[in-house]
């Protein structure tokens, strides 16, 4: 597969996990901003478009067969594994990470009143993240698996009452952008998860999961809004 400066971010994501991660190390927002070509989306994160080439043609040798492609999979594979892995990581992640913020905010909010701020947004965040994938797994989800079984033969479909797929899709990558945004602020209060000099142990655990936490909302966003999303609306217009 060969990318150049003008290839947008979305069909490299798409390509593979590996290329995925190496736009994800690099800091390019490759999820909300998918439509960006290479070249603009690298514009103020120090890497430029030829780096990022190369470091995918290195990423090329590395992918493993297991990876799947999600491109061709069935859709209701998809779905599954959004809701297994990232879904179920955001559920179990986020109950640790205000445990750990609870108790970084006591022993360091004096010296530290950014931890104050980062408590709030991240508050925010996984509120929103909460009700967001319910929304995703109660409406969503199911209307894009049972699309998909009509189209493999199964019973017709009724017009949802959102009328066409779109609808939930648009608040969907709406509810992305927000999401996408909140984590930013919060890399910018950590200066980027730089824990600083005094930091004690669940200090720097703690800007290790918040870190670990954008990483996995990033790539889950991708899922959704480069892969799931358009070959619904694709299999809609059919
Ligand atoms: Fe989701
Ligand atoms: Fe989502």
């Amino acid at each position: 597969m060969s990318f150049n400066n003008e290839s947008t971010l979305r069909e490299i994501a798409a390509s593979g996990p590996a290329a995925a991660r190496v736009l994800e190390e690099a800091g390019v927002d490759y999820c909300c901003g998918g439509s960006h070509s290479l070249q603009d989306g690298c514009a103020g994160t120090g890497v430029t478009a030829d780096e990022i080439l190369a470091r995918l043609r290195a990423s090329a040798d590395e992918v493993s067969p297991k990876d799947a492609d999600w491109r061709s999979s069935p859709l209701a594979e998809l779905t599954e594994h959004i809701r297994q892995k990232h879904h179920g990581y955001v559920r179990e992640a986020i109950p640790r990470v205000s445990a750990l913020l609870e108790k970084v905010k006591a022993k360091h909010g004096a010296n530290h009143p950014e931890i104050a701020t980062i408590d709030a947004l991240f508050h925010q965040l996984g509120q929103e993240m909460i009700a967001h994938m319910q929304k995703e797994e109660i409406i969503l989800f199911p209307y894009i698996e049972r699309l998909e079984r009509s189209k493999n033969g199964g019973a017709a479909l009724e017009r949802p009452f959102f009328q066409t797929v779109r609808n939930p899709i648009q608040t969907m990558m709406n509810e992305h952008d927000g999401a996408g945004n909140l984590a930013k602020r919060i890399r910018a209060a950590s200066s980027d998860y730089a824990p600083p000099a005094d930091a004690c142990a669940s200090y720097q655990r703690l800007y290790g999961e918040l870190r670990e936490f954008e990483a996995d909302l990033h790539s889950h966003v991708h899922l959704e809004n480069n892969i799931l999303f358009p070959r619904a609306v694709e299999l809609e217009t059919e």
